[in-house]
């Protein structure tokens, strides 16, 4: 059994499937149901057996601590966060609370529930820390990517409190010995993604006729990887990652915004055309984020060859995909869109947990 944190949104709901697409290991989902929450996301999977959701706050380490007493699980996920940059500059103080000081309470359970272990499964127990490359700061045009010794410099509310939690997971094992290891990925994309960022908004805007947002002068580049990749890696890691290393996640697909925004565009024209003329036409500069990043990029060359690990979509392929799954799942859209996956998550509550709030 592993217990996964955040299961409910974007990335922890693909893991979650990835998960048990993989393996027949149960998994323990515990999430808050924040906004970025919806439980819609895992109707396909409430009654598998293997899968048991528990709505609860990381914040609250008297309840992680019985949790993890209760499912005893080897290994813990934590994906749970605060995780989008633009809600970190117009409201910092959920970001500390959840990124760090939830973080924080979920590393003291897990010190205690790994103390009282026995011999062999402290040994085997891992803490997995799902991170970010934006801790890493901003690059120049020439400079190299991102390696695991870069050192941090967070620029937004959102990657200081990922810095912050990133820093005390590191004081876990050298201080405790807990067994943690930290990824730090690249942007992500595919189904799932709460449509505030870019590719997913993109996308909902322009089956709309809504105007298409780019931030300055859409120079700004970001190094994209399909979820599945990102799963797929933070299983590898969790496997085969050595305790208290850190391993950095990318998908080699640096991109301009700009570039990204066109190429959503060209395949809504082949895929969803619309009556008015290419969706290009919706496109707009906008005023520019404050302390926006300017580019990001990963060397993921420490997890290929320690790991052996690669990613098995393109942007191309990955970006089609994506496209594809937001035009076949307009309810979905729909439902995050009106907040009416909020009634939906109130109604089928009852069913998935009946402990705490
Ligand atoms: P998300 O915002 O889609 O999902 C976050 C989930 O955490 C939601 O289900 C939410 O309900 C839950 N949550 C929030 N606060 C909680 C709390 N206090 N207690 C319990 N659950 C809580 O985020 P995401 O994009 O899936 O990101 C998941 C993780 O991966 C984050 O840690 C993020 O920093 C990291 N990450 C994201 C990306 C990306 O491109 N999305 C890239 C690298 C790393
Ligand atoms: P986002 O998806 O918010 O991810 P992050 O800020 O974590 O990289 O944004 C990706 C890039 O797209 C980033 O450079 C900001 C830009 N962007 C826009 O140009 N317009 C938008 O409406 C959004 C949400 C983002």
């Amino acid at each position: 059994m592993i217990l996964v944190t955040g299961g409910a949104g974007f990335i922890g709901s693909n893991f979650v499937f990835d998960w048990l697409a993989a393996t027949d290991e149960g998994i323990v989902n515990v999430d808050a149901l924040t906004y970025a929450g919806n439980l819609r996301n895992l109707a396909s999977i409430l009654a598998d057996r293997r899968h048991v959701f528990v709505r609860a706050d990381i914040c609250d380490g008297a309840r992680m601590s019985s949790l993890l007493k209760e499912h005893q699980p080897r290994a813990i996920v934590h994906l749970a966060a605060e995780s989008h940059v633009d809600r970190s500059i117009l409201g910092p103080d959920a970001f500390l609370q959840t990124n760090v000081v939830g973080t924080f309470r979920l590393l003291e359970a897990s010190r205690a529930y790994w103390g009282e272990l026995g011999q062999d499964a402290r040994a085997a127990f891992r803490f997995l820390h799902v991170s970010t490359d934006e801790v890493f700061g901003s690059l120049g045009p020439d400079d190299p990517a991102f390696s695991e010794t870069t050192p941090y410099q967070p620029n937004s509310p959102y990657s200081a409190s990922k810095a912050a939690s990133d820093h005390f997971v590191r004081t876990y094992y050298h201080t405790y010995g807990l067994p943690v290891l930290t990824t730090n990925c690249s942007n992500n994309y595919g189904p799932f993604q709460f449509p505030e960022k870019l590719i997913p908004l993109l996308i909902v805007r322009a089956l709309a006729g809504q105007p298409l947002p780019v931030y300055g002068d859409g120079l700004n580049v970001r190094d994209w990887l399909y979820v599945g990749d990102h799963c797929s890696a933070i299983r590898a890691v969790l496997e085969h990652g050595r305790p208290g290393e850190t391993y950095n996640i990318g998908g080699a697909n640096e991109r301009a915004n700009i570039e990204i925004v066109r190429t959503v565009c060209g395949l809504l024209d082949t895929l969803a055309p619309s009556t008015d003329g290419p969706y290009e036409r919706l496109i707009g500069f906008v005023k520019d984020r404050p302390g926006h990043d300017r580019r990001y990029a990963i060397d993921s060359r420490k997890v290929e060859s320690a790991l052996n690990w690669r990613p098995a979509e393109t942007l191309e392929s990955g970006l089609r995909k994506t496209v594809a799954w937001y035009l076949a799942n307009q309810p979905w859209v729909a439902a995050v869109q009106d907040g009416s996956y909020r009634a939906w998550i109130d109604r089928h509550y009852g069913s998935t947990d009946g402990g705490a709030q």
